[in-house]
């Protein structure tokens, strides 16, 4: 396998009247081609500011503060809104959690899928019919010839999820960032909609960041995961090894709240995430560690390599 991405040091600030959110502060992590990556953490972690930030759609109060995310050798926080506009959807695509929102209602969903083909293609979007149906078929949408020119009105959350997975990969990405795909359908769809872009995944070769609150889907679709904390990077490493021997305590919490048939919420560990904006000195985690040492409260841990797992605590420095 070789490298796609690699983001460097990553810092995604909004700069609010009130103060600062250090929304993402200081991230690192590769991803190969083909590899899916996870990323888990509970509400306000900063993993959407992440997903936003690499796929170009940060808008203020938001911004890149430093950092670097290279992208097949290109630095991704320089493009410009046209690079942008040439690069997204044709080799990085993004599937969000709401469908609905993504779609115009005026128009059907077959014209907005081939919009995708005509923005990089050229040509009317009419010509793209055929090619849409294909789409539709790949996704398993049911009824494809009537559903392209349905509206969003007239569709499930499910069939609008399989018209932006359509949009996702139609031009065959390098990259696709699902940032919680399946967390507005009901559990069946969600099952479905996780074994197509599994099946979607084999067939395109792309790479897949795959994120949600749910880190026992994690654990059977990821190559690896990337536990997520205030901001931080807590651990990242092969998915089985996170299930088997997870390091941080953070991740170790997340794992033991994890029940066995699924129904988790990564909530319950005591205690919340804490305010971005005026975050705890030393670790981000110390209130709420139970391993916590008193060293915790005044020293910001590194990121440090152990066993080729990457993870962010004091216990494992020196
Ligand atoms: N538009 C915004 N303006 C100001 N602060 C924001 C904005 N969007 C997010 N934040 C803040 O940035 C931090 C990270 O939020 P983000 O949405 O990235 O987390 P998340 O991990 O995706 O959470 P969730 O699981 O709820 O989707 C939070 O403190 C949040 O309040
Ligand atoms: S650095 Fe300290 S507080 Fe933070 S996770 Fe490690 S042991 Fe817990
Ligand atoms: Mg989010």
């Amino acid at each position: 396998m070789s490298e796609l991405l690699k983001v460097e040091a990553l810092k995604v600030y909004y700069r609010l009247p009130q103060g600062v959110v250090r929304a993402v502060d200081e991230v690192s992590f590769s991803l190969e081609r083909g590899e899916v990556l996870g990323i888990a953490g509970e509400s306000g972690s900063g993993k959407s500011t992440l997903a936003m930030a690499l796929a170009g759609l940060l808008r203020p109060p938001a911004v890149i503060e430093s950092g670097r995310i290279i992208f097949d050798g290109l630095d991704l926080t320089k493009l410009g809104e046209g690079e942008w506009r040439k690069l997204r959807g044709r080799r990085i695509a993004v599937i969000f959690q709401d469908p609905g929102t993504y779609l115009n209602p005026v128009y059907t969903s077959g014209f907005q899928v081939a919009e995708v083909y005509e923005a990089h293609r050229g040509g009317r979007a009419s010509r793209y019919v055929e090619l849409v149906k294909d789409l539709y078929r790949k996704v398993k949408m049911a009824d494809p010839e009537r559903r392209v020119h349905s509206y969003p009105h007239q569709m499930s959350g499910g069939m609008k999820q399989r018209v932006l997975i359509s949009m996702a990969i139609a031009e065959k990405p390098d990259l696709i960032i699902a940032d919680e795909p399946t967390s507005a359908l009901d559990v069946t769809i969600q099952a479905e909609i996780v074994e197509l872009l599994k099946e979607l995944k084999s067939e395109t070769g792309s790479s897949i960041i795959f994120i949600t609150h749910d880190l026992a889907l994690l654990l059977e679709i990821a190559d690896r995961i990337m536990i997520m904390y205030a901001g931080k990077m807590a651990e990242l490493g092969r998915s089985s090894e996170i299930r088997d021997n997870p390091l941080h305590p953070y991740t170790r919490g997340l794992l033991s709240v994890l029940k066995p048939e699924r129904k988790q919420k990564l909530a319950s560990i005591p205690g919340s995430i804490p305010s971005l904006i005026d975050p705890p000195k030393g670790c981000r985690f110390h209130p709420r560690c139970p391993m916590a040492m008193p060293e915790c409260s005044r020293v910001e841990p590194r990121t440090v390599k152990v066993n080729g797992r990457t993870v962010s605590c004091l216990l494992y420095e020196g």
